[in-house]
């Protein structure tokens, strides 16, 4: 291990847009998690999340999230290791926790999809920050991201995900944006229908204690069923709670829908206007018409 906790490198030019701004991308080598250089207040931070957010989410995060948190023995304890993890996810599905400084270009965090790595960023945030953080740390990834990775379906649609980054990469720009109102939609602020009625599969949801709460229970967000091209036209919010959450009914529903080639997708949207993040729409299955009482005017991506 470093002696030295591997740090940001200042002065990036790139960034990229989180669920709350917009950030500076980080190197793009992959470290070994310092785990010996968490200090008492980092686990602690990790424990008060992790309880807070599991007790929020019975009852309101899917069955498999749950579940599939359980199967892979994080507790709240102490910051897990990468290292413990990844025993029980490359069991399980063959997927492999890379540690990261933070948010990657687009191409490099695709092609780790795409080869089946998921990269953690390794810091987590401080005790002044367990409600709002500008961009992704280790709770987020952690806690959010790796869970459903052990649901062979769900991570089947990640690697497939990654797979479809690197060719719209390939493809240019405005397919990007596409692509990424996709995974904006589902793997950061998904929901699914359960017998019971919605639950929240996102990570940007799951690891909110606010959204957790204001995505099931608020008047205010629409909830409309999954549609894969409505996605792709729809913008969304990077700085606030989203307007509208997207429902899918199973992940092989998304599986199957997100399974055809994109490219003429890509070229028939290059055509057509985006929604804005808020619209309803005559052709929408609509779950709930959100009353968009506290929306903020402008300002969708
Ligand atoms: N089918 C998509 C394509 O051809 C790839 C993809 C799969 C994208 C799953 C997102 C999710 O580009
Ligand atoms: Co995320």
């Amino acid at each position: 291990m470093n002696s030295q906790p591997p740090r940001r490198v200042d002065g990036q030019v790139e960034r990229q847009q989180t669920d709350k701004g917009y950030v500076p991308v980080y190197t793009t080598a992959v470290i070994e998690q310092p785990w010996s250089e968490y200090s008492a207040t980092d686990h602690d931070v990790w424990r008060q999340l992790y309880e807070r957010q599991r007790a929020l989410l019975q009852g309101r995060a899917s069955q498999a999230f749950l579940l599939a948190q359980d199967q892979m023995g994080m507790t709240p304890d102490a910051i897990p290791r990468f290292s413990e993890l990844n025993a029980v996810l490359q069991q399980a599905t063959g997927w492999t926790l890379v540690g990261v400084e933070g948010l990657l270009p687009e191409l490099t965090f695709f092609e780790h999809l795409a080869n089946r790595r998921f990269p953690v960023t390794w810091w987590i945030r401080t005790p002044g920050q367990l409600d709002y953080l500008a961009e992704p740390d280790l709770f987020h990834d952690l806690f959010g991201h790796v869970p459903l990775l052990m649901n062979p379906v769900f991570a089947d649609y990640m690697q497939a995900y990654g797979r479809g980054g690197v060719k719209a990469h390939g493809i240019g720009p405005e397919a990007l944006v596409n692509l990424t109102r996709l995974y904006w939609y589902t793997v950061e602020f998904g929901l699914i229908r359960e017998a019971d009625g919605l639950r929240i599969y996102g990570s940007g949801i799951v690891s909110s204690k606010g959204e957790s709460i204001y995505c099931l229970e608020s008047d205010a967000p629409n909830r409309i069923g999954f549609d894969l091209t409505r996605i792709m036209r729809t913008r969304y919010r990077i700085d606030t709670y989203q307007k509208t959450y997207f429902v899918i009914d199973s992940f092989e529903q998304l599986m199957a829908a997100t399974a055809p080639d994109f490219r003429p997708i890509y070229q028939q949207l290059a055509t057509q206007d985006s929604y804005p993040a808020g619209a309803v729409l005559d052709s929408d299955q609509v779950f709930h018409r959100g009353s968009g009482e506290g929306w903020a005017d402008g300002g969708d991506v």
